[in-house]
């Protein structure tokens, strides 16, 4: 099995959504039994709460479902489960690098995932309000990170 885990800050807004989005992706290419998801946020104001509505909705909108996902924070021994961690922006990096037993090489930022793109963060939508821009980046992040897992890891 691949394991991917993508990181924010509260888990309640950019990586739910990118983990459903890819969640969504890998299932419609088959690739359930060889690729697995989850999220985790470096803070923990929202541990167990479902995604913010404005994630859902848009999810929602595009057919995607989130049925199950709950907050959590990322903890050291998610280094031993994952292949790829996966953060949504610079501090979301630098925060996790900084955990104890933490494995710098497992870390990857989002938006390296699309480098022609102008923005090189995923904005935080619990402060923009831009869900539908995030929905457009992380779309387009995990097609990015799907191929690549076919190419390193399939
Ligand atoms: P996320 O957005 O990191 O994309 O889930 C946030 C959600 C909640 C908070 C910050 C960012 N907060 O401070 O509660």
């Amino acid at each position: 099995m691949v394991s991917v885990l993508f990181v924010c800050l509260g888990n309640i807004c950019r990586s739910p959504m990118a983990e459903a989005v890819m969640r969504h992706k890998v299932e419609r290419a088959g690739l359930q039994h060889l690729i697995t998801v989850d999220s985790a946020g470096t803070g923990d104001w929202h541990l167990g709460k479902r995604p913010h509505q404005d994630t859902r909705r848009i999810l929602d909108q595009h057919g995607i479902g989130h049925e199950g996902i709950q907050a959590r924070r990322i903890a050291s021994p998610d280094f031993e489960t994952f292949d790829y961690m996966v953060c949504m922006d610079d501090s979301n990096f630098e925060n996790v690098k900084k955990l104890p037993g933490a494995k710098p090489e497992l870390l990857l930022k989002f938006m390296d995932l699309l480098p022609d793109h102008e923005l090189r963060e995923v904005p935080d939508p619990y402060y923009t309000g831009n869900f539908e821009q995030v929905y457009e980046m992380i779309d387009a992040g995990c097609e990015a990170l799907l191929e690549k897992i076919r190419a390193e890891k399939l």
